[in-house]
C-alpha cells in the first residue's frame, strides 16, 4: 500500500473536494440567465441523475435534462442540505396533514422538528444508534391516518442506516408516501429511489459527492408534483416564497432555476459528479464500505465500542465511543499534532464520542493513515491498545 503522509479528512461531510471541482468553481463569472449557464445546470442535472441512481439524461440543455426514462425529476436547490429538506416538507404537506417520523439520532429529530413546523407529527424517537421497531411503525401506519412517512435514512449523528428496503416496501402496502433525507447515503450507499418508490429524496453536494458546501438537490416523483400543486391550487399551502417547489417546477425545463443560481458551486458540483461517474456508483459504494466495515473491525478489535447497531451500521460514516478517561481533548491533539480530523458527537453524546467519515473521495490509504494516527494519539492519552496489522483491516 502506497505510504501517505498528507493532513487526514476524515470527517462526515463536509469532504475535501478533488482540484477539478475546485477548479471550475474560479472559473470566470456568466450571466445567471444566458445559454452557458443553462449548459452548467444541463450537466449538472445529468450528474444528479446519475447520483441518484435514476435513468440517465443528456447532460445537454433544452434535452429535459432533469428528467427520464422514470417518474422522477431532479431539482438543484441553493442552500444546503436542510434547504432541500425544507422545501420537500414545506411545498408538500398542508397544516393539518400528519405525517410519521421515526428517529434514532440528531438528524432524524431535525425531520421531525421541521415537520412539525409546518404540519402535524407523530415522532416515534428510539434511543440514539437504535433500530426502528419495524413491528411498531406496521402497527402506525394500518391506522391509515399518515399522509408519509419520513426519514433520515443514514443517521450521521449515531452512524446507523435505517433498513430503507423494509421499511419502503410497508410504505407500498399501506400505500403511504416514502420521504428521504439521503443527505448523507445518496452516492455513499445503495439507495433505489425508484424501486423503493420513494416520492422525495434530498442529498446535499458536501457529503457523498464531494462536491462543495452550500448546494442541494432534490428528486420527486409525480405524486409528489401532483400533491404539490393540488395543495398550491386549493389554496392550502404553507407559506413558501425562496422554497417555493412550483416556481423551480416551472423553470426546471428550462435547465434554469426560479432565482439566481449558486453559479460557482453548480460548476464546481458537476465535476464532483464528473468524478463520481468515473468511478461509479458500485465502486464508490464499494469503496466506503471497505473503508467503514475497516474502521468498525479495527476499533471492536482495539476494545472499543460502537454506538449502532451491528447489523445497521452505516457504511458512510462510524460513531466510535470513547473509553474512560478520554475525552474531545484527544480529537484536539489528533488534529494540532497528528493532522488529521475527525468529528466529535452532539447534544448528549458531546464528550463521550467520535465520528469518522467514510464518504465522498477519501481513500483507503488515508483512513489506514488515519487510523494509525488514530491510535498513536491514543496511546500518548494513557490507553494501553494491543497491537494490530491496520492494513489488514481494509483489505477486499
Ligand atoms: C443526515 C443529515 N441530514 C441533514 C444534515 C444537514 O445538512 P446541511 O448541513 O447540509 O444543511 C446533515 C448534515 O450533516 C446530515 O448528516
Amino acid at each position: 500500500m502506497a505510504e501517505y503522509t498528507d493532513d487526514c479528512f476524515l470527517v462526515p461531510g463536509p469532504v475535501r473536494m478533488n482540484q477539478a471541482c475546485l477548479d471550475a468553481m474560479s472559473n470566470p463569472v456568466i450571466t445567471a440567465r444566458g445559454s452557458e449557464f443553462r449548459d452548467v445546470m444541463a450537466e449538472l442535472n445529468s450528474g444528479l441523475r446519475y447520483a441518484f441512481n435514476l435513468s440517465p439524461s443528456k447532460p445537454e440543455k433544452k434535452t429535459q435534462s432533469w428528467a427520464g426514462d422514470d417518474d422522477y425529476k431532479v431539482v438543484v436547490v441553493s442552500g444546503s442540505g436542510t434547504a432541500g429538506m425544507e422545501m420537500i416538507i414545506a411545498n408538500r404537506f398542508r397544516t393539518n396533514d400528519l405525517v410519521l417520523v421515526p428517529t434514532n439520532g440528531k438528524f432524524g429529530e431535525r425531520v421531525a422538528e421541521m415537520c412539525s413546523r409546518f404540519c402535524n407529527v407523530k415522532h416515534i424517537k428510539y434511543e440514539w444508534g437504535r433500530a426502528f421497531d419495524l413491528f411498531e411503525l406496521e402497527q402506525q401506519l394500518e391506522r391509515k391516518c399518515y399522509e408519509a412517512l419520513l426519514i433520515c435514512h443514514n443517521e450521521t449523528s449515531s452512524g446507523i442506516t435505517q433498513d430503507a428496503p423494509a421499511i419502503a416496501e410497508m410504505c407500498q402496502r399501506h400505500n403511504v408516501p416514502f420521504i428521504l433525507d439521503g443527505i448523507t447515503s445518496i452516492g455513499g450507499l445503495p439507495v433505489d429511489v425508484e424501486g423503493w418508490g420513494v416520492e422525495a429524496a434530498v442529498m446535499g453536494a458536501q457529503k457523498c459527492t464531494a462536491g462543495p458546501s452550500g448546494i442541494a438537490a432534490i428528486t420527486v416523483n409525480s405524486h409528489y408534483i401532483e400533491r404539490c400543486k393540488a395543495i398550491r391550487e386549493q389554496s392550502e399551502s404553507n407559506p413558501v416564497f425562496y422554497l417555493d417547489m412550483i416556481s423551480a417546477l416551472k423553470k426546471g425545463d428550462d435547465d434554469q432555476t426560479p432565482w439566481t443560481p449558486a453559479i460557482n458551486l453548480a460548476m464546481g458540483w458537476s465535476k464532483a459528479l464528473d468524478a463520481l461517474k468515473d468511478e461509479t456508483l458500485e465502486a464508490r459504494w464499494k469503496r466506503c464500505s471497505i473503508l467503514s466495515h475497516g474502521v468498525q473491525n479495527l476499533f471492536t478489535n482495539l476494545g472499543f465500542e460502537l454506538l449502532a447497531d451491528p447489523f445497521q451500521r452505516s457504511d458512510t460514516v462510524t460513531a466510535i465511543m470513547y473509553p474512560d478517561g478520554i475525552d474531545d481533548s484527544w480529537r484536539s491533539d489528533l488534529k494540532e499534532k497528528y493532522n488529521t480530523q475527525v468529528i466529535g458527537a452532539q447534544d448528549h453524546l458531546k464528550g463521550k464520542m467520535f465520528r469518522v467519515g467514510s464518504m465522498g473521495e477519501t481513500t483507503i490509504e488515508e483512513m489506514v493513515e488515519g487510523c494509525k494516527r488514530m491510535i498513536s494519539c491514543f496511546k500518548d492519552h494513557g490507553l494501553e491498545l494491543p497491537d494490530l496489522d491496520v492494513e489488514s483491516f481494509f483489505e477486499e
